[in-house]
């Protein structure tokens, strides 16, 4: 089977290097000319866990490709996968742009029948839009599918997620591309669903802000815990050992970020409101997500009264584990915040130092975790960086100003930490 993915971000190059690595031949097509490049060199622009070893080891066999011709991938390939950026617009819609431009490229070159996929994020009737600008900007009479086929991979777990899914969702307007999207994803043996394009396309955005709503949740029960002088953690292991309910993604702490949970939050709530409804739960989700942070910092405040000319460290810059990525990151929310108060900063991350120190100049960033707290008034960990649980914690708390230790992850045990002698702060406990 020949595949084409046009896109090599986190979905498109982790799409592109899973498809090959079961043995199709793919072609990976972006407009970015160094991207391509690096790619073609073997270098992988994103951390991303066991992404590099596959890209590198299915370009060396062959199976992988890299382009900026559109008109290569398309005349290549069976079957084409869009995965381009559906940014936020200002009012909390979907910049469409992107798909739009690639279906115009593709109707371009077409020259026979081809299986069009739209794995990016997109709103409701967006297959069936590709769809007819597919077809009004044909040479030729175009015979095409637009199949929706949405992509449910976390950053830092994403090779993990394509090669075992929980489910692969595909949603068509016939039967006709059915029996090859089952032969693409038969090799990674997981639930199939077949439905309708806009059924499809919910999918992703109801999974989503389904997952906020958890996380919002956990944050709303981590204030009520604190005012009770209860545990957080408890009470959501206690909620999540109900297998109706689940113990994932009940992690109170400092909120969500990234690029998906603020963004399609945001969208779904537009596109419901287009379609007539007002889902005001969901609105009440991004409201408690903006209050943890601000019941956080008040926290911090409340405990160093006054920022001006504090030292604080913080660890964890990237919006979560096992990532470089810093985009709607917490912590970086987190650390303007308390720049803007007067304090200065001490920061580290284990691998999104390098994006940080663009966006962060007035911080020092510390090659190593341990050495973090030094001459510190507190201490803040910010990112659930698994690596944060080993920080040699005595020794830091030794060479700290002021002992304060505030745990927005709930990462370590609040009894173990008081007892190095820590003034200990953590979300809900
Ligand atoms: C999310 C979804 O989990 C994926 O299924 C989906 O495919 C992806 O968006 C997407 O739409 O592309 P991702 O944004 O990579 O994946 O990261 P998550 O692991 O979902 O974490 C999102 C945020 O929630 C992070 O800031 C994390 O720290 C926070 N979080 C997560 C919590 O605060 N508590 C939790 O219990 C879990």
């Amino acid at each position: 089977m020949n595949i084409a993915i046009i896109g090599t971000g986190y979905v498109g190059l982790v799409t592109g290097a899973c498809f090959a690595e079961v043995g199709y031949h793919v072609i990976c097509v972006d407009c970015d000319a160094r991207k391509i490049e690096h790619l073609q060199h073997g270098e992988s622009p994103i951390y991303e866990p066991g992404l590099d070893d596959l890209v590198k080891r299915n370009a060396q066999a062959g199976r992988l490709r890299f382009t900026t011709s559109t008109q290569e991938a398309v005349e290549q390939s069976e079957v084409i996968f869009i995965a381009v950026p559906t940014p936020p617009l200002p009012d909390g819609g979907v910049d469409l742009s992107y798909i739009e431009s690639v279906a115009r490229e593709i109707a371009a070159h077409l020259d026979g029948y081809r299986i069009v996929v739209d794995k990016s994020t997109v709103p409701v009737r967006t297959a069936e839009k590709v769809a007819e600008t597919i077809k009004r900007y044909g040479r030729n009479p175009i015979d095409i599918d637009v199949v929706s086929n949405p992509e449910f991979l976390r950053e830092g777990f994403a090779v993990e997620d394509l090669m075992k899914p929980d489910r692969i969702v595909i949603g068509v307007g016939s039967d006709r591309p059915v029996a090859a999207m089952k032969a693409i994803y038969a090799p990674f043996d997981a639930p199939l669903i077949v439905t309708d394009t806009n059924s499809a396309e919910l999918i992703k955005h109801a999974a989503n802000s389904f997952l906020a709503l958890k996380i919002s949740y956990a944050n709303a029960l981590s204030a009520i815990c604190e005012a009770a002088h209860a545990d957080v953690k408890a009470v959501t292991q206690g909620m999540g050992l109900d297998r109706r309910i689940g113990t994932q993604f009940l992690n109170a702490g400092l909120g969500f970020g990234g690029s998906c949970f603020p963004k399609d939050l945001s969208a779904f709530i537009k596109i419901s409101e287009q379609l007539g409804y007002d889902f005001r739960l969901l609105k009440e989700v991004q409201q408690i997500n903006a209050d943890q942070m601000r019941r956080f910092v008040k926290k911090i405040t409340h405990a160093l009264w006054v920022l001006k000319e504090k030292r604080i460290g913080v660890l964890g810059l990237a919006f979560k584990q096992n990532t470089d990525d810093i985009r709607t990151s917490p912590s970086l929310e987190l650390c303007r915040q308390l720049l803007r108060e007067g304090a200065t900063l001490r920061v580290h991350d284990p691998k999104a130092m390098e994006k940080a120190r663009v966006v962060l100049p007035e911080a020092t960033f510390v090659e190593d975790a341990n050495l973090v707290a030094e001459g510190c008034d507190a201490l803040v960990i910010a990112t659930e960086w698994p690596e944060f649980t080993r920080v040699d914690y005595a020794q830091a708390r030794r060479t700290m100003r002021t002992p304060i230790l505030f745990d927005g992850r709930n990462l370590l045990d609040p009894v173990e930490m008081k007892s190095l002698g820590f003034i200990y702060h953590s979300v809900g406990r």
